[in-house]
């Protein structure tokens, strides 16, 4: 049992690792890894930056569709080593004809063949919920039978009265494990983070082969 006062798990490091477009770019999967999708400019970077405390980690951008590789973070903590996946977002309409080809095949191979995916943490706005393309992401992940938190982003734009009620619609929706968050306020950290912990624990589970 964590402390009720757990603030998630102090951060010892976290660098970028590597980025690339297929699994067979990405370096050895040794350690448990989750990943981030969801739409672009929903905030992953923001998110992943909030997690580990550091703000330049992850780029974030105002202009939607900046990362258009897998980008790999090496995060040390006091709970554990880890990798964390920050995915390309979609629905980026801007975006060029090959690079909404390509953006398919890359996210399904590496959420398939990522042997050392623990999680996948869907960020939805929590303005807009769950729309098709999440939808799709989430039933494609479903197949790996592996867990799904879904994090509702934004929640400092919401008036507070309305974040529970979005977040019960969400949970309904999903049958997932639903976490509200702001990187703005860090509103959610330490539930996400727990979230994190539980599927990345215990650390070697799976990957002990000698
Ligand atoms: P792509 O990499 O382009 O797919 O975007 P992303 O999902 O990584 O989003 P990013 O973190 O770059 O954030 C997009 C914009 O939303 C930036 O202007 C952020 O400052 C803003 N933003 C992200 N998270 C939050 C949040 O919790 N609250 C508020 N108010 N703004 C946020
Ligand atoms: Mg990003």
């Amino acid at each position: 049992m964590k402390p009720s006062s757990f603030l998630g798990p102090k951060i010892k490091d976290a660098q970028y690792l590597a980025s690339g477009t297929a699994v067979s770019q990405l370096p050895g999967a040794g350690l448990p890894e989750i990943a981030f999708a969801g739409r672009s400019n929903v905030g992953k970077s923001s998110l992943l930056n909030a997690l580990v405390g550091r703000k330049g980690l992850a780029r974030t951008s105002k202009s939607p569709g900046r990362t258009a590789k897998i980008n790999l973070f090496h995060v040390r903590t006091e709970a554990g080593e880890m990798v964390f996946g920050d995915l390309p977002g979609y629905g980026f309409a801007a975006r060029s004809k090959e690079e909404v080809k390509s953006w398919g095949p890359m996210i399904e191979g590496y959420l398939l063949k990522r042997d050392s995916l623990r999680a996948l943490v869907l960020l939805v706005d929590v303005r807009r919920g769950v729309e098709e393309d999440d939808d799709e992401l989430a039933e494609y992940w479903a197949q790996t039978g592996k867990p799904l938190i879904v994090v509702a982003t934004k929640i400092d734009k919401l008036p507070k009265a309305h974040i529970k009620p979005a977040l019960d619609k969400l949970r309904k929706e999903t049958h997932a494990k639903i976490v509200g968050f702001s990187a703005e306020t860090g509103q959610g950290r330490a539930e996400l983070w727990e979230a994190i912990l539980s599927s990345t624990d215990p650390p070697e589970a799976g990957r002990r082969n000698g």
